[in-house]
């Protein structure tokens, strides 16, 4: 698709609003940071511009220098030199920004400084795991860190804005866009989402946004992006009021409540309309109900897809629609600036619409300092400082160890030690490649540069008598006959196989959908082979998302689901197959047993006919005829090299109060194995009976612990009433009183230390 921008025409129009027929906003612009000396700066500077002036802080121009959608047209220089261009993405180097930064601020009549934005998702220059990877560390402190250090990397390249962090819950694994994510679980996610917006903002207050380390963060895509049916993106989402509220909303709410300074709008319809035409959602609760007061851009051309959608005529009543509902900036989508004016004259829009949402806009580049000096984070020296550094790395490398889930190990097979005389043939079509192990979304991230595994391993056991010898088997969608003899015969010379599989890069994020989730056959029949050989087989899977690896877990000796680890993955994969690191990683999605049972994930609703998994074959029950309804590994689950048990599981009262009330949750967890390990202790509840149907088990609570061998810590929760609140029938959030559970718990299958409470009046 490509738009001819050339054609618009600019007339400046005198503005004279007459009875409106669609309906405005109406939100009155309150000044995010309730600073009043900004409000004022934010009004003089208002003030004396034109309605053109206006509406082009509300356009954004892709510099297309990284492609993420269409290709649209970036011949925005005339737009530039006019000062009609509030914003450019996709920019990405200090002398191409400082030179568009100076035409719009020194050449154009009102020389407002532009916002420089860019999908800075998992890392900028240093890439560390994807976001899904790094949920599963469960360690928030550490997801904040690298979200500083991304904010600081792409700060220095002159970077303000990022359009992160994703927050859509996720619950189909054949949905590429998984891998941006937090998974599957509201609590979980919603402290992840707080964890990465203070990182890419700096902090909590918003006066860290000030720093020139810092960027502007985005919570995306709102709302409901990840309930796309059948997994298929950009797909209508059906929700109800019940799942969308006590659920996929959480969320955003929580990057809200956070500080984000902006939201990105979704590109899906959610029940009936396309969130980004969709008043209720950008408005009512956006707004009015969690009270933002940051701005919202579109997502891409999300404003011309009103039109295919069907509930636009054309794209000028798209632009009318998508303001009117609270869309502050339109993304690539250049409907605004086409259109808004004339909208504006023939009263469709009203120009305190587009007056709020320029403040909000030119708000932000307040607080950003870039009214100050517009050149504040361009500087040279610093890019070249901060990028890459030996500390980002050595935080990268911890990162990958932290994200990686030791799914199986049978024997104690892992780890391999350094001490070990063993020979191990490595082997996959994953084991020597680069260019995968960023992922997608890697920003600047050189896929050359990264660490394959086999240069991990090679630099891991160079002095050690542990040998390794090398054989590819397999490319990742083809093999031949040759390639797997050539495998095969390396096992054959080896104690221990380790295979490195998985998916290509391209296969997860945007527009990546798959509908056949196990590993390609070609990898298939080289397990298979490699299986036949009789030796112990490791595997360790690169993937954007869960994949169904049933096979892989009945045939093979030991599975590390290691994602997509980024820049230093090789190095912090050899970390954890050593036994340098022990495994720490839990799941942050449900693993199928097969794409059939997709979606699925850990809180469902019971039904009314629930199925025993002790007897799953019982008919009448909600189960399958040829499967398991339960998940080949469930949320919350990973192992260690050492184990743990949990005991002495108390609560201080029975009765939870639905007005204020609070328990204590104690139990002690105990390392039982023989070496140092590090747990995810987790708080699970079930309400069994509310004026609606509550999930089976929600998670409310965890702690990540370091144990010594043998060493026992007592740890302690508290659940609150507030904790236990949900909409329930009157559409209202709160806690209701009922019959309640709960579980101090390794994973959500977990029931072996249970407890009843009671939620009263
Ligand atoms: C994606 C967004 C992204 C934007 C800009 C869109 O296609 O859905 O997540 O931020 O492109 O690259």
């Amino acid at each position: 698709m490509k738009t001819n921008l050339s054609v618009l025409s600019f007339a400046f129009l005198s503005v004279v609003f007459s009875g409106c027929n669609s309906s405005p906003s109406g939100v009155e612009w309150k000044s995010f940071s309730g600073d009043k000396h900004i409000e004022q700066r934010v009004d003089s500077v208002l003030k004396q511009m034109t309605l053109e002036e206006k509406i082009g802080q509300m356009s954004q121009f892709s510099a297309n220098q990284s492609i993420t959608g269409p290709v649209m047209s970036d011949d925005f220089q005339p737009y530039l030199e006019k000062g009609f261009v509030g914003s450019i993405f996709n920019a990405t180097s200090v002398e191409g920004i400082r030179r568009m930064q100076k035409i719009a601020v020194e050449e154009t009549r009102m020389g407002i400084p532009i916002l420089f934005g860019h999908d800075v998702i998992h890392g900028y220059k240093t890439i560390f795991p994807i976001p899904l990877a790094e949920a599963c560390s469960w360690d928030l402190d550490m997801m904040q860190q690298t979200a500083r250090i991304a904010a600081v990397e792409a700060s220095s390249d002159g970077l303000n804005w990022t359009f992160a962090p994703m927050v859509d819950i996720s619950r189909d694994a054949r949905w590429g866009r998984v891998m941006e994510g937090a998974g599957e679980d509201p609590y979980l996610g919603s402290l992840i989402a707080k964890a990465r917006v203070q990182g890419f903002q700096g902090g909590s207050n918003w006066q860290s946004l000030y720093e020139t380390n810092t960027l502007l963060a985005c919570g995306k895509h709102f709302a409901a992006y990840g309930a796309a049916e059948s997994g298929r993106d950009y797909n209508t989402a059906e929700l109800s009021e019940h799942t969308l509220r006590n659920v996929y909303l959480t969320t955003y709410e929580a990057a809200l409540k956070a500080g984000v300074a902006t939201f990105m709008a979704s590109f899906n319809e959610v029940n009936g309309i396309p969130a980004t035409g969709n008043k209720r959602l950008m408005t009512d609760i956006l707004r009015n109900e969690w009270g933002f007061k940051g701005f919202v851009v579109s997502d891409y051309t999300g404003i011309n897809e009103l039109v295919p959608h069907g509930v636009a005529k054309d794209e000028k009543q798209a632009a009318e629609l998508a303001v009117n509902a609270g869309i502050d900036m339109d993304m690539t989508g250049a409907t605004f600036i086409k259109y808004l004016s004339q909208a504006v004259e023939e009263g469709y829009v009203s120009e305190k619409t587009i007056d709020n949402a320029v403040r909000r806009i030119l708000e932000m580049k307040f607080l950003l300092g870039l009214f100050d000096d517009p050149y504040r984070y361009l500087n040279e020296k610093r890019a070249y400082q901060n990028t890459l550094t030996p500390e980002f790395m050595a935080v990268a490398r911890k990162a990958v160890a932290a994200s990686a889930v030791l799914l199986k190990n049978n024997n104690n097979l892992l780890p391999i030690r350094k001490d070990k005389a063993v020979t191990v043939a490595l082997i996959g079509p994953l084991m020597n490649d680069s260019v995968n192990l960023n992922g997608e979304w890697a920003a600047l991230g050189d896929r050359g540069k990264s660490i394959s595994v086999l240069k991990g391993f090679t630099e891991k056991y160079r002095d050690s008598p542990v040998r390794l010898i090398y054989a590819e088997g397999s490319g990742i969608t083809q093999t031949t006959p040759a390639k797997i003899a050539e495998a095969v015969s390396a096992a054959r010379r080896a104690d221990v196989v380790i295979a490195a599989v998985g998916e290509d890069y391209n296969w997860s994020g945007e527009a990546a959908v798959r509908t056949d989730i196990r590993l390609p056959e070609a990898q298939r029949e080289l397990l298979k082979a490699l299986k036949a050989t009789e030796k112990p087989v490791v595997l360790v899977t690169l993937s954007g998302r869960p994949l169904d690896l049933s096979w892989e877990d009945e045939n093979l000796d030991a599975i590390v689901q290691a994602w997509f680890p980024g820049t230093q993955g090789g190095h912090g994969i050899a970390d954890v197959i050593s036994g340098d690191y022990n495994p720490s990683g839990r799941l942050v999605m449900s693993f199928p047993r097969n794409v059939g049972q997709v979606p699925i994930y850990y809180n469902r609703k019971n039904t009314g006919r629930p199925v025993n998994p002790q007897d799953e074959r019982v008919d009448y029950k909600s189960n399958y005829l040829d499967a398991s309804v339960t998940p080949l590994y469930p949320f919350g689950y990973g192992l260690s090299y050492t184990t743990f048990a949990v005991s002495n599981v108390k609560i201080d009262k029975k009765e939870l109060k639905v007005e204020g009330g609070k328990i204590t949750v104690t139990a002690d967890v105990q390392n039982t194995g023989t070496v140092d390990g590090e747990m995810v202790v987790q708080l699970y509840t079930r309400q069994l009976w509310a004026s609606v149907t509550r999930p089976v088990k929600e998670l409310k609570g965890f702690r990540k612990i370091a144990l010594k061998a043998g060493e026992t810590k007592q740890i302690a929760f508290e659940l609150t009433a507030e904790e236990m609140a949900f909409y329930g029938v009157d559409g209202k959030k709160k806690a209701e009183s009922g019959d309640c559970k709960l579980w101090v718990a390794q994973h959500a299958e977990d029931e072996s230390n249970e407890l009843s409470f009671e939620i009263m009046e």
